[in-house]
């Protein structure tokens, strides 16, 4: 007996075969006519598998005409065209089995609609709505798309470490692994301070960003990207920060920033161009129920030229753009959302990539211009979500390295190892990284960055 998934058994090609389903119940109705209908999901696709079950079957009366939302159960029988519009297909059911009841009166998921805070309670039961059913398969098309632009862009997929001790973005935004306390440290059976456990004595951090690691593979086999997740410890309570988010990093030898701003223009555009092709069910529901702009806004990426603008154009025009904002703009300060969404919603109408920033506000790793006020930094900002790219050249040369890891309090012998990098061979190289969260919130319209990852950690939010 075949087993199908929902979704392929919603295909017209499926018609006249005998299969097997299995999922979760949404609805069940029941008719006058002898037959109940349920609505079956199994997370293959947005839309469910009407189920026909006549009342002939050995259970009808003892369990079919018991099923309510959320029971799990095995249906079996033979495709056929549906008699009523919605669906080209249905299965009549010749046996059903429950797997699992779900009692009514305490199964959150009912018929009605919940918001995202509320699902939020239900972190473990909302991977069954549709919503996130469809932010969960967009987001594996956008991981999986990930991996196939970079391989056949000939980038090696590099694994670097979430345990670390250096602090790339420089921030101190680092969660800490070790206590290095004899009064606070993990005890081991016979009493005495376990080491081992606290990493062995020495200090560690969550990584940041893998980018650093990178650098030393870029350094060496030419073009590379890790993909994986990524801590800050940033007490932000925003609809776009979380404290663990994924985070893809190409890091390329040889590359200066205008090939670092074509590779992130042409990987937006194949991610965006895959997710319309692939997703387009998924598409419709956010287009319809989310953010009826999302579509348009996707289609636009995919066939236009992103602007590039230098910080200091960007400041110019947000100081002349007349707009009331919150944070006031001038020359040196680092843009707030508010500025960035002006400059993508209001200005452009599209995805921005600003460049050349000053020296003072970014880290000590990116390249500095001959002005000596600026660096090779880049952001790529889209709307709605405002940046979901950051990036830079990187500085290689020695002597500017070290001056700059000086003028920003890192002591240059900590990090060795990095500054080795340009001790020997040292080459141009660039790489950026991309938030796959901010990712999936742009291509999906969803407003809240903790909807779009399976068990969000926030400062609100850290267990479970
Ligand atoms: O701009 P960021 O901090 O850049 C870096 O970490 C560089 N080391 C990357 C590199 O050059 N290899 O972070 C990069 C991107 C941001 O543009 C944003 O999309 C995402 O990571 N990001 C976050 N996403 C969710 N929650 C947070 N707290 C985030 N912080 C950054
Ligand atoms: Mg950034």
């Amino acid at each position: 007996m075949e087993k199908l998934s929902v979704k392929a058994a919603r295909q017209e090609s499926a018609i006249g075969q005998t299969v097997t389903v299995e999922g979760w119940v949404r609805t069940r109705r029941d008719s006058k006519a002898g037959f109940s209908f349920i609505e079956l999901n199994d997370g293959s696709c947005l839309g469910n598998l009407q189920v026909l079950a006549p009342q002939e079957l050995a259970n009808y009366e003892s369990e079919v005409k018991r099923l309510t939302a959320g029971c799990c159960v095995r249906c079996r029988g033979e495709v056929v065209a549906s008699q009523g519009g919605g669906q080209a297909t249905e299965l009549k059911a010749d046996e059903l089995h429950v797997y699992g009841w779900a009692e009514p009166e305490t199964y959150p998921l009912q018929k009605k609609r919940h918001s995202f805070e509320k699902l939020r309670e239900w972190g473990h039961l909302r991977p069954r709505t549709n919503a996130m059913g469809a932010v969960m398969r967009v987001r594996n098309r956008l991981c999986r798309s990930i991996h196939e632009f970079f391989q056949e862009d000939g980038f090696l997929n590099v694994q670097t470490p979430i345990i670390t001790t250096s602090d790339c973005e420089g921030a101190g935004e680092m969660f800490r692994v070790t206590t290095l306390d004899p009064a606070n440290a993990p005890r081991t059976e016979a009493g005495g301070v376990d080491w081992a456990r606290d990493f062995f004595g020495r200090e560690a951090h969550l990584t940041v960003s893998g980018q650093l690691e990178g650098e030393a593979y870029a350094c060496a086999l030419g073009r590379i990207y890790t993909f994986g997740p990524t801590f800050r410890a940033e007490n932000s309570n925003t609809s776009r920060h979380l404290a663990e988010f994924w985070m893809v990093e190409p890091e390329a030898a040889f590359f200066d920033l205008d090939d670092n701003m074509d590779l992130a223009e042409r990987f937006l555009k194949r991610l965006v161009g895959d997710v319309l092709r692939d997703c387009d069910e998924d598409l419709a529901l956010f287009n319809q129920h989310i953010d009826k702009t999302v579509i348009a806004r996707l289609e636009k990426i995919a066939e236009s030229a992103f602007v590039r603008m230098p910080y200091t154009d960007a400041v110019a025009l947000l100081e002349q753009s007349g707009e009331k904002f919150e944070f006031p703009v001038s020359w040196g300060a680092d843009l707030q959302a508010e500025h960035e969404r002006y400059i993508t919603e209001k200005h452009v109408g599209g995805p921005v990539v600003l460049y050349d920033y000053p020296r003072s506000i970014k880290p000590f790793y990116m390249r500095v211009n001959d002005d000596d006020k600026t660096v090779r930094a880049m952001d790529v900002l889209v709307p709605g979500v405002g940046e979901i790219i950051g990036g830079s050249q990187r500085e290689e040369r020695l002597d500017v390295l070290t001056a700059r890891m000086q003028e920003q309090g890192i002591e240059p012998d900590d990090y060795q190892w990095y500054v080795d990098l340009r001790r020997y061979g040292t080459a141009p190289h660039s790489g950026f990284g991309l938030g796959l969260e901010r990712m999936v919130q742009f291509t999906t319209g969803m407003a809240n960055i903790r909807d779009v990852i399976p068990f969000p950690r926030t400062p609100g939010h850290a267990g479970f």
